[in-house]
């Protein structure tokens, strides 16, 4: 498959998985945007695409609002043209964490601004961008990427969720609205994958501990890992995933589907009925 992959935040976990693969298999070309603050991942994504004979442009700049999208698309018109991009993913993650009314960390209005430009409305700026300017391939597949925040909450991640809301209803409006002329807009779902910012927030111990409970929550026993979501977002920007359009694809296996059983029995493991 020929073509250009824009991957939002690509220095760093799931964009830096998913830029690798999809150099790989299908075969796109990278263009990659993230600020800097991951330069080594960020040479090893752009050594690994060229290793795989592909053209990569990383771009070091701020993906998360209206002006950086603007400007990011005309930087993506000039390396790779119109009609060039088949698959978008936005894997930015720049969050403020903190209770929505009680306690010390109440989330204040620049915090909830910065995260929902970040996480939820610069998917609507860069879908905008890059119709303007007509560099979406026939058949484009347009990717957000969520969490079980939107079925099961998580202390001091209020904020984070209600931005996966939002980014929601973007992905189901723009799907109708770019499905018409080809293009798929959808939303990936999976549950935590170990990535190096959350290596950096979680200690040895506390890493081991989150191991356990996604091993109790999800009933095949482990995490999913960024590779097992690299290669699904392969398939999904291939003609096998072009009838998914407006979906929340559930990749989480079955992570929230028996919080009840590990509160019932938690004993039991949550097991206790199956
Ligand atoms: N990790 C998980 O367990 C998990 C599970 C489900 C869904 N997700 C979703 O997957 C997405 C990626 O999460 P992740 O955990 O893989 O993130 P990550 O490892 O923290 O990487 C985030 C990437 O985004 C870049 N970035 C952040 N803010 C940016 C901005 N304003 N402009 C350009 N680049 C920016 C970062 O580089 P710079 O900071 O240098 O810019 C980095 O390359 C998020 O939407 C997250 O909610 C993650």
């Amino acid at each position: 498959m020929s073509g250009w992959a824009v991957v939002l935040g690509a220095s760093a976990g799931t964009g830096a998985a998913v830029a690798t693969h999809v150099a790989r298999d299908p075969g796109l070309h990278v263009f990659g945007v993230h600020r800097g603050r991951y330069v080594e991942g960020a040479h090893a994504v752009e050594a690994e695409v060229r290793a795989a004979g592909r053209e990569v442009v990383m771009r070091t700049a701020d993906a998360g609002t209206a002006e950086g999208a603007e400007q990011g698309a005309d930087a993506l018109l000039a390396a790779a043209g119109k009609r060039s991009v088949r698959l978008v993913v936005h894997s930015i993650a720049s969050a403020s964490v903190g209770r929505l009314v009680h306690g010390e960390r109440t989330v204040v209005p620049r915090q909830v601004e910065k995260t929902f430009d970040a996480m939820a409305h610069s998917f609507l700026y860069w879908t905008q961008a890059l119709v303007a300017r007509e560099l979406l391939a026939p058949g484009a597949q347009i990717l957000g990427l969520t969490n079980p925040l939107s079925e099961s909450t998580l202390h001091n991640s209020g904020l984070i969720a209600a931005a996966k809301g939002a980014l929601e209803m973007y992905v189901r409006h723009l799907a109708m609205e770019l499905g018409p002329m080809g293009h798929r807009v959808n939303l990936l779902k999976f549950g935590t994958v170990v990535t190096p910012a959350l290596r950096h927030v979680f200690d040895e111990g506390a890493m081991r501990r989150v191991e356990a409970v996604h091993a109790r929550m999800i009933p095949a026993g482990r995490m999913v890992t960024l590779e097992e979501v690299a290669a699904f977002v392969a398939v999904l920007c291939k003609p096998a995933g072009a009838w998914f359009n407006g979906a929340t694809i559930d990749f989480t296996g079955g992570m929230t589907q028996h919080l009840l059983d590990l509160v019932m029995y938690p004993e039991a493991g949550g097991g206790a009925l199956w």
